[in-house]
């Protein structure tokens, strides 16, 4: 159902109608969304263009079989998808089957960078190449559309390019791979620049071609995940007071600033004057629920919940969540966790289920962003 509620009467009305207890943020109505970024938003982006070999129990606790995302169930876009009443975003690499674009398109790939790949990346797809696709997905869409009617469930029409949401996930793996490609944090730092100067250029392409809705979640703290922390913070002197590597969480904030300071205000009013930049701090809501994870009713603050090596991190790098492997004689599994509900961490690198849901009920408070789309007219309340 795509409500259309532009008229603050309707909205009104339809809200006592159909949402007697909706959260503000219902009144968000995008027809479309269109996503960049890397495996913390890939719906199935890598497994359907690399053949990702992602096995279970990935995907366990929702979809009840991996599905394309490296969680046990559902992501943060997943999530906001839910709650903006949209499907979830089919991976644009994706061609088995017929999956349904009309609502939007999914380009993030788990491993993408800002940075242009190179015959070393994980993945392939790197920001500029999701550009690519994303201009030939938009004009193959339109000259379909043109000859065949029958296809407007499964394409976006052109009104919906321009009304729709452009949602940005990217930048942590370049970090997270400087890290270990330059070993020294100055020279992390120093590539900040390059990174941001790619992203607004990715945008200003997209609003020339029409996009004015933009939504960029920040970079989460890189130096909580448990690979980082079993490679990075061996010396105490290395982690901050919860446990996190103090150098990579330090790169993750200067990227932040300049991602929020540079990108969403002064280039965007400056050269997208007509766009909106929804900037959202994903950063301060992980590091919220790692550090205050208790009071949020989870058990284990940065152990992963699929790993193998037991406390503190249960994460060993040659043994991948799901993986079986022969340690001196005797088989061992990364399985995972009884309840993966007490934990943050799912796999090492990505988040659970349960944490991607406190992180997106917490983007739809509106208390994590500056946004001209999240800002509440609350006398519709009242
Ligand atoms: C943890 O919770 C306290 C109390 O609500 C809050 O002041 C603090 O900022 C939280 N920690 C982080 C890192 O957000
Ligand atoms: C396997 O054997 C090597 C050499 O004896 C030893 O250093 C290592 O700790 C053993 N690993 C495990 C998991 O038992
Ligand atoms: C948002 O933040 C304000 C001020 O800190 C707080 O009073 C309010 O409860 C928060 N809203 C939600 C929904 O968490
Ligand atoms: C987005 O920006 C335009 C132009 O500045 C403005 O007219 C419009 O109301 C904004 N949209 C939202 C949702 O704030």
């Amino acid at each position: 159902m795509a409500l259309n509620l532009h008229s603050p009467l309707k909205l009104i009305s339809l809200i006592c109608f159909f949402f007697p207890a909706i959260s503000p943020v219902m009144s968000l109505n995008y027809p479309a969304v269109f996503n960049f970024g890397d495996s913390n938003s890939d719906t199935g982006g890598i497994v359907a263009g690399k053949a990702f070999p992602l096995i279970p129990p990935n995907g366990e606790t929702y979809f009840l079989k991996p599905s394309g995302r490296l969680c046990d169930g559902r992501l943060i876009i997943d999530f906001l998808m839910e709650a903006w009443e949209l499907p979830y975003l089919n991976p644009y690499l994706d061609s088995v089957g017929s999956p349904s674009f009309e609502t939007g398109c999914n380009f993030a790939t788990g491993g993408s960078t800002i940075s242009p790949a190179n015959a070393a990346s994980v993945s392939p797809f790197s920001f500029n190449l999701q550009l690519t696709q994303f201009f030939r997905f938009k004009k193959k869409s339109l000259e379909l559309l043109k000859d065949h009617e029958e296809l407007q469930n499964y394409l976006p029409a052109e009104d919906y390019f321009k009304q729709g949401l452009y949602m940005f996930d990217i930048g942590q793996n370049d970090l997270d791979g400087a890290f270990y490609s330059l070993k020294s944090e100055e020279k992390v730092l120093a590539l900040i620049p390059k990174l941001l100067s790619a992203l607004k250029y990715g945008m200003k392409k997209l609003y020339d071609s029409g996009a004015r809705n933009f939504w960029i979640h920040n970079t989460g703290p890189l130096g909580c995940l448990p690979r980082i922390i079993a490679s990075f913070g061996k010396n105490p002197s290395d982690l901050d007071e919860f446990g996190c590597v103090i150098s990579h969480n330090r790169a993750a904030n200067v990227f932040n600033k300049k991602l929020h300071d540079e990108v969403c205000v002064n280039f965007m009013t400056q050269q997208l004057p007509e766009a909106n930049c929804t900037y959202v701090d994903i950063y301060s809501i992980k590091l919220d629920l790692i550090s205050n994870y208790s009071e949020y009713g989870f058990q284990q603050p940065l152990a992963a919940c699929c790993g193998y090596g037991g406390a503190p991190l249960n994460y060993d790098t040659m043994i991948p969540c799901g993986v079986t492997k022969d340690l001196n004689g005797t088989k061992v599994t990364a399985s995972a966790c009884e309840n993966t509900a007490e934990y943050i961490n799912w796999d090492g690198n990505h988040y659970t289920e349960a944490a991607n849901r406190f992180v997106a009920d917490s983007i739809l408070t509106g208390n994590y962003s500056d946004s001209p789309h999240l800002r509440i007219d609350t006398s519709y309340f009242t």
